[in-house]
């Protein structure tokens, strides 16, 4: 959806206005979210290298992310990107996916108030779970050919 100053931020207003008055999210909140958040991908060991190999520019990653955490929180239909394609064919095992929910667990909590962060913690692991069954089942296949 465009915006323009005359139009809310958000595909249904009435809706992300519920949202924010229950949980405090909001899009200046969400922004602190994914900062910090990615603040600590970037230095962590297993999963900093993943991102430094695909990531020279975070700037368009963080704006991105901030619009998906704005759909997926808010529903404000701000992302219209491809998450699926960008995970496929990653290095990564459910182990990456429990880490990255460790570290995104620990700082909604810091950030968000409790209905916010278990918000936005329950769909990050929905999320979690949809992105490593692609990420399977992008792998090669390796049950012996019966040909
Ligand atoms: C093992 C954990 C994860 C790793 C290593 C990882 C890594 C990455 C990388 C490297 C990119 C950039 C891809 C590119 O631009 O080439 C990316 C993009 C993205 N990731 Fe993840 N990710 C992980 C988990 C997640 C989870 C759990 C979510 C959602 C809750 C998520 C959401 C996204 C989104 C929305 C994009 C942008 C896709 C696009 O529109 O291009 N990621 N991720």
């Amino acid at each position: 959806m465009r915006s323009t100053d005359s139009q809310p931020l958000s595909a249904r207003p009435e809706v992300t206005a519920r949202i924010t008055a229950q949980t405090g999210l909001d899009e200046e909140k969400l922004t602190e979210l994914v900062h910090r958040f990615y603040g600590k991908v970037r230095a962590d060991p297993l999963l900093g290298p993943i991102f430094a190999a695909r990531i020279s520019d975070w700037s368009p990653h963080l704006e991105r992310m901030v619009a998906f955490w704005s759909s997926v929180a808010l529903m404000t239909g701000r992302y219209h990107g491809a998450p699926v394609p960008a995970h496929a064919g990653l290095p990564v095992e459910w182990r990456h996916f429990e880490h990255w929910l460790i570290l995104f667990r620990e700082t909604a909590t810091e950030i968000c108030t409790p209905e916010g962060a278990a918000h936005v913690i329950a769909r990050a692991e929905r999320i979690a779970r949809s992105l490593h069954i692609a990420v399977e089942d992008a792998q090669p296949r390796t049950v012996p050919s019966l040909l």
